[in-house]
C-alpha cells in the first residue's frame, strides 16, 4: 500500500513537534490528518490548505477521538507541556488506549529526553515516563522518541541575549545534544517509513552537539557581535529545582547520555546544525531575542 492510501493522525499539529510532523509527513506522500480543538483558527486553516484532513475535537472528548482514529494507520501523540501533570498521564495513556481500540498499526509517542531508567519521585518529571511505561504494556506497535532540548529554547528571552549574554547550564566546556524542531517531523516520518526497524524502540533524537562555549561563538557569528557565555551561578540554581534537575540531568543523568548523529543523519539526511538552525529557520527568533527590551517579562523555554 502507498503511503498516500495510509493516513496517519496528528495529535497538536498546530503546535511545534505536531506541526513538524504533520509537515514531514505530507512532504512524503502520507495522508495526514489531524484533531484540532479550532478548524477556523490560521494555524488550523494553514495546515489544511496545506493538505491535512482536518477534524474538529480535543483530547477529552473520546468521540472525537475515536472518529479521528476510525481507518488510521498510524497515530503521533504528543501533549502540550503546561498541562497539569495528572492530567498528562491520563490523556496519554488514553490516547494510547484508543490506539489499541481502533486498531492502529503504529503508535508514536513523543516523550523527553530527560526520561531516565527510574522516576524521580517528582509528579511534573514523571509524567512522561508513566505515559512511557503504560504504552510498552499495550498489545500494540509503538515506537517512543525522546527529543533532546529544542533549538528553539535558544531564544527564550530568559537566558539574557538581549544584554549580550547567554547564560545557561553547562560549564564552557561541557557538551550537550539540541533538535531542530524541524528535524522531529522528518525523524518520525522515517519511523512510520521503517515499522519493523523502529517498531517496539525507544529513542532520543539530536541534531547536533555543543558545547557551552561553542554556543558563545555560534551565537557571537550569528548575531554579529558579541555574546559571552557563562553558567547560572550556583545560588541560582539551588532556588530554582528545575533548573537544578536540568543541570544534573546534563551533567551526569539522561540528557549527558548522547546519541549517535551519524545514526541520526542516516535516519534525516537533512539534519539540521546549530549555526545553520541560526543562520536560517531560527534567525527571525534570534534577532528578536536579541532586541528585546532587558524591562520586559521573561517567558518560559
Ligand atoms: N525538548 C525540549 O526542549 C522541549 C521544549 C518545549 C516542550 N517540550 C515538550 O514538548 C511537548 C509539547 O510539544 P510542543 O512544543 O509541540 O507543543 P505546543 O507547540 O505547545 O503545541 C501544543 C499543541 O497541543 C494542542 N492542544 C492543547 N490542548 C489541547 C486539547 N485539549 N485538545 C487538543 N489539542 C490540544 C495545541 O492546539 P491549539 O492550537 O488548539 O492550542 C497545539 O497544537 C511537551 O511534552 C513538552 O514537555 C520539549
Amino acid at each position: 500500500m502507498s503511503n498516500a492510501e495510509r493516513t496517519i493522525l496528528v495529535f497538536g499539529a498546530t503546535g511545534r513537534q505536531g506541526g513538524s510532523v504533520a509537515n514531514a509527513l505530507l512532504e512524503k506522500g502520507w495522508s495526514v490528518r489531524a484533531l484540532v480543538r479550532d478548524p477556523a483558527a490560521p494555524t488550523s486553516m494553514a495546515l489544511g490548505h496545506a493538505g491535512v484532513d482536518l477534524m474538529q475535537g480535543s483530547f477529552t472528548n473520546a468521540e472525537a477521538i475515536r472518529a479521528a482514529m476510525r481507518d488510521a494507520y498510524g497515530v503521533f501523540s504528543v501533549l502540550p507541556g503546561d498541562m497539569p501533570d495528572g492530567e498528562e498521564v491520563r490523556i496519554g495513556c488514553a490516547i494510547a488506549d484508543f490506539a489499541v481500540e481502533s486498531g492502529i498499526a503504529h503508535l508514536v509517542y513523543s516523550s523527553g529526553a530527560s526520561v531516565g531508567e527510574t522516576l524521580t519521585g517528582v509528579a511534573r518529571f514523571d509524567a512522561k515516563p508513566r505515559i512511557e511505561a503504560h504504552i510498552r504494556d499495550l498489545p500494540i506497535l509503538a515506537t517512543i522518541i525522546r527529543p533532546m532540548i529544542f533549538m528553539e529554547m535558544l531564544t527564550a528571552p530568559r537566558f539574557g541575549l538581549n544584554q549580550g549574554r547567554f547564560t545557561f547550564l553547562l560549564k564552557p566546556e561541557q557538551s550537550m545534544q539540541l533538535i531542530a524542531v524541524s528535524d522531529i517531523g522528518r525523524f518520525v516520518a522515517a519511523i512510520f517509513a521503517d515499522k519493523p526497524g523502529f517498531g517496539g524502540k525507544t529513542l532520543k533524537i539530536a541534531s547536533d552537539t555543543v558545547t557551552g562555549g561553542g554556543l558563545g561563538a555560534m551565537l557571537t557569528e550569528a548575531a554579529k557581535r558579541l555574546i559571552v557565555y557563562d553558567r547560572f551561578p550556583e545560588e541560582v540554581l539551588a532556588a530554582n529545582p528545575d533548573l537544578a534537575q536540568m543541570a544534573e540531568s546534563l551533567e551526569d543523568g539522561p540528557l549527558a547520555q548522547h546519541v549517535d548523529l551519524d545514526v541520526m543523519r542516516e535516519m534525516n539526511p537533512q539534519i539540521v546544525s546549530c549555526r545553520t538552525w541560526l543562520a536560517g529557520a531560527g534567525r527571525s527568533a534570534l534577532l528578536a531575542a536579541l532586541n528585546t527590551d532587558p524591562g520586559q517579562g521573561e517567558s518560559g523555554a
